[in-house]
């Protein structure tokens, strides 16, 4: 009796240890994500070496911390929450410089210790020792195994800041002295980009008793429901002829679909190689991938980029180049249409037909259902289904806009339907995001945190969420500055930007001396 009962037992210990099924891919009408710029790992041949010339353990050795699965119940134990960490360029009294990448696999970013980001600068320059810290739920920092609905539980904004407090608060950093350097025995500064720009603007609010200072690169601090602004730095800061060419075709596109009139729709689509989208939101939500290739360009990386690959497809004819107001809607629609059919779909698409890759109405793709861990996408979702929005579509009938105005936010929601299914209540099928609420506990883009800078750069197509957009009221102030350069997403967290424009430089040059002035004010209080 005893035997039997053993064996279905192994049996299912041994389902346990199985490998995870192939993870579906990625279709290609999934958003980029607002992250940090990744950069080259630094090189392991190279020794890590302390100014007196002491070799220390390479950038990629990884360190674990013991961290609160939910920090509402200690009791419910703790998880491996994964670390890097160095005192290359320390000193006893220097700053502790916190970062977390935010909402990707943290092991590829461990160049954000090192001197070709500004972390490592300042921390060069002030004596600090750099950490970057794995955000729950991404990499292998996950407080359960999977990343169903239940696990999710324990999936909020709210704990990703105490997540960084309890760190600060606890950690023994693997270095002499390193138990000796908790908040208030030591100065801590927290920097982030784009979303962990946010979760830094937000731990400055809610923790200011740990984080003594920031740094928030490009920080989406404002949570939005219709993120129609996405495209808005786009919109302005793209060639003007293929600005006006797409605003012109978008119009067109919008009052064809509006007509409801079948065969002119279907012959629309059809100039684009998209005759077999069934939805017509899908097809117009299609139109918006060339502009993700915006999120892509940095100062330095030159005029080849893909999306001036899809201007220029607009914009030449015959060797050409069209005028600041473009070829007019004729032209440009054709040399849209082809550039899809002969180029572009293939590269997003491959040999998918339509539906397959770029239609979202198929709620049994398994891509929506698979909950193995690690899946950065599904984590990430789960942030913008329940606490940021930031779904993008077409902009208000008052504003100009190059994305259509078919694209609504239920259009994402509806897709976190399937996602998590039975999350958004007994009654709802479409995610609500509660940016109202995640806005009024954190400030947004009116923080009163102090001794935070925020950087932004003006052709970030995230800058309409943050202190930088366009509406705002919040102007700063000397213990909360706010620079501004010429720079894409995140450009001023990166060393090597700052050689590619002035105006970057001049951004990171004051951040280092605003932290440079705080922390010589820095005093103990433990
Ligand atoms: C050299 O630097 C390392 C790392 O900061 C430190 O642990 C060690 O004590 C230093 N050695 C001397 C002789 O100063
Ligand atoms: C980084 O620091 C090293 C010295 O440790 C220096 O040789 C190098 O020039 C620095 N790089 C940058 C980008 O500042
Ligand atoms: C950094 O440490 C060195 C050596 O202890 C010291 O001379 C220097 O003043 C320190 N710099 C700062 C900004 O604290
Ligand atoms: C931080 O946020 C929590 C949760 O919303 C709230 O209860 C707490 O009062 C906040 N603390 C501060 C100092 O803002
Ligand atoms: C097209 O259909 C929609 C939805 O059925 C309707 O609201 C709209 O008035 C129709 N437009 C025209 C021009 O008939
Ligand atoms: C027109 O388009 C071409 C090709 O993309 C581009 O190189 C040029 O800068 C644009 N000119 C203007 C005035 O927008
Ligand atoms: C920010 O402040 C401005 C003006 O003080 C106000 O109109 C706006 O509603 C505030 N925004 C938020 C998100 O609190």
């Amino acid at each position: 009796m005893l035997l039997l009962s053993a064996i279905p037992l192994l049996a299912i210990l041994s389902v346990a240890r199985a490998l995870p099924p192939p993870r579906p891919g990625t279709p290609a009408f999934v958003r980029p994500r607002p992250s940090i710029p990744h950069l080259e790992a630094p090189s392991e041949e190279l020794p890590v070496v302390s100014r007196n010339g002491t070799q220390l353990p390479a950038y990629t050795k990884t360190y674990y911390f013991n961290q609160l699965i939910d920090h509402n119940n200690p009791s419910l134990g703790t998880f491996r929450q994964q670390y890097w960490h160095t005192y290359e360029f320390y000193e006893p009294g220097g700053p502790i410089i916190l970062s977390t990448p935010g909402e990707v696999d943290a092991s590829g970013y461990t160049s954000y210790l090192t001197n070709s980001t500004l972390n490592g600068r300042i921390a060069q320059q002030l004596n600090g020792s750099t950490i970057v810290l794995e955000h729950r739920f991404f990499g292998n920092s996950n407080p359960y195994p999977d990343l169903s609905v239940q696990s999710f539980r324990v999936h909020t904004v709210q704990q990703a800041i105490n997540d960084l407090a309890y760190f600060a608060q606890n950690v023994q950093l693997p270095m002499q002295g390193g138990d000796k350097v908790a908040p208030g025995k030591a100065p801590w500064i927290l920097i982030g980009g784009s979303y962990a720009g946010a979760l830094t603007s937000y731990a400055m609010k809610n923790k200011s008793d740990v984080f003594y200072a920031g740094y928030a690169s490009s920080a989406v601090v404002q949570a939005t429901v219709d993120f129609w602004g996405y495209f808005e730095p786009i919109r302005q800061s793209m060639p003007a002829n293929c600005s006006a060419d797409v605003q012109a075709v978008i119009a067109h596109v919008d009052s064809v679909l509006a007509s409801n009139d079948s065969s002119q729709i279907n012959t629309l689509k059809s100039t684009f190689g998209l005759q077999g989208l069934s939805h017509n939101d899908d097809f117009a939500a299609a139109l918006q991938q060339n502009f993700f290739t915006w999120q892509n360009l940095q100062l330095d990386s030159g005029p080849n980029g893909d999306f001036f690959k899809f201007c220029d497809a607009l914009e030449v004819k015959n060797g050409v180049s069209a005028p600041a107001s473009g070829w007019g809607l004729d032209y440009a629609l054709q040399a849209w249409g082809s550039f899809w059919k002969n180029t572009f779909y293939e590269q997003i698409c491959g040999s998918d037909e339509n539906d397959l890759c770029l239609g979202t109405y198929d709620s049994t793709n398994p891509y929506w259902s698979y909950t193995y861990a690690p899946n950065a996408g599904r984590s990430w979702q789960w942030l913008t289904c329940n606490e940021f929005g930031f779904n993008f579509d077409g902009a208000a009938a008052s504003q100009p806009t190059i994305a259509s105005r078919f694209v609504k936010a239920v259009w994402s929601e509806r897709q976190c339907g399937y996602h998590f299914p039975g999350a958004f209540g007994s009654n709802s099928v479409v995610a609500s995001p509660n940016a109202v609420g995640l806005n009024n506990l954190y400030q947004g883009w009116n923080t009163t945190a102090q001794r935070l800078i925020f950087a932004n750069g003006i052709r970030d197509p995230w800058r309409e969420a943050t202190v930088a957009a366009d509406g705002t009221t919040n102007a700063g102030s000397d213990m909360q500055p706010h620079l501004l350069s010429d720079g894409f997403h995140c450009s001023d967290l990166l060393v090597r930007e700052g050689v590619a424009s002035a105006k970057v430089k001049s951004v990171q040059d004051s951040a280092v001396s605003y932290m440079a002035k705080w922390i010589a004010e820095w005093k103990p209080t433990a």
